[in-house]
């Protein structure tokens, strides 16, 4: 059996830390590991796999060995410069950025979803947004079986999402520091405010959202609408998603529909307070669905609550999931 070469860029941060996490419990038959992040990091030591591994400082260079696969989570200027360049030295890049997600000759993948899109690639598979991510899996089930006419998301994102930065704006409960990521406080807070504000009056993660979605599911004129919101919550997105369907459908048939989907663990016993929770969801790879109820104001529409862990589904583990599958 052939023993891959994986590269890790990014290895320092909040996903790349994650990335190291998931490779131990995975065990994917790799030979050797090499670990890269800036110049900053150049040097530092990461425990992984019982061994200490010293960070290399990523440069046009890092590429010349003959790796097989790199994941990236290191912002998407990194991706830009870097990835064409590994690529080039015929590694496979999966990339955690935005940068490369919507070029056309990218796939972007869920592998529950479109593991088949993975095999058309040109040494780039970007991996989605991590609201993107865990909303697939139950819009790919019920897309599937009743065709979804229109969706409405309405996010509820942890800090986690923003890197580093973001946990230690959290943790700044008496606003005593200064903000390090958000534009206003995030304790006590919810800030409906996710990247950068377009000229559209949409925030360019609602607009990932919307394009991402569309990819994915292969619907390019999908409707859809997205306000995606930070919350005071370290880890695991919680999502509301209203779903519109062409066909008509049977609440138990629609449930049933998730139970058997891939990855899916639904949670719904409002009865006894049972539903999806992101302190639940944290350490979990499967997306958790919940609060299922028809949407009475239209012919044919659900609402759903779908939460999953944003580091580890959202994106280390969804990563690491599209390099095991195309190892298999
Ligand atoms: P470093 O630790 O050296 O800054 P997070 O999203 O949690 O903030 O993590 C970002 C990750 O991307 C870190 O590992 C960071 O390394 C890495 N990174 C940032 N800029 C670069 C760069 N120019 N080259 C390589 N790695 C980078």
């Amino acid at each position: 059996m052939k023993e891959y070469r994986i590269a890790i860029v990014g290895a320092t941060g909040l996903v790349g830390r994650t990335f190291l996490k998931v490779l131990e419990e995975k065990k994917l038959p790799v030979k050797e590991y090499v670990l890269f992040a800036s110049k900053r990091s150049a040097g530092q030591t990461l425990k992984f796999m019982e061994k200490d591994y010293i960070v290399q400082e990523l440069t046009e260079h890092s590429f010349d060995e003959g790796f097989d696969f790199a994941l990236f989570s290191a912002g998407g200027s990194t991706s830009k410069k870097f990835a064409p360049i590994a690529a080039e030295n015929g590694c496979i890049v999966v990339d955690n950025s935005s940068y490369w997600r919507m070029h056309d000759d990218v796939p972007l993948v869920v592998p529950e979803v479109n593991i088949e899109d993975a095999k058309n690639n040109h040494g780039i598979i970007a991996n989605p947004n991590c609201s993107t991510i865990q909303a697939m899996l139950p819009l790919k089930a019920l897309d599937d079986k009743y065709k979804i006419k229109r969706v409405v998301y309405s996010t509820y994102q942890a800090v986690s999402g923003a890197g580093r930065y973001g946990l230690e704006d959290l943790e700044n409960t008496d606003n005593s520091k200064p903000l390090k990521k958000f534009a206003h406080p995030i304790y006590n807070n919810c800030l409906p405010h996710i990247d950068d504000f377009t000229d559209s009056g949409y925030t360019k993660e609602e607009i990932k959202m919307i394009n991402e979605t569309r990819k994915i599911l292969h619907h390019p004129d999908l409707k859809i609408t997205a306000t995606t919101v930070r919350v005071p919550v370290s880890n695991s997105h919680s999502e509301a998603i209203n779903v519109e369907f062409e066909n008509d459908f049977e609440i138990d048939d629609l449930i049933k529909t998730l139970k058997d989907f891939p990855n899916i663990i639904v949670e719904d016993d409002p009865a006894n307070n049972v539903y999806p929770l992101a302190i639940n969801a944290t350490g979990h790879d499967e997306v958790f669905v919940g609060r299922i109820r028809r949407d009475n104001s239209v012919k044919s529409g659900v609402n759903l609550w779908v939460v999953a862990d944003n580091i580890r589904k959202g994106a280390a583990s969804n990563a690491v999931q599209i390099v095991e599958a195309l190892i298999s």
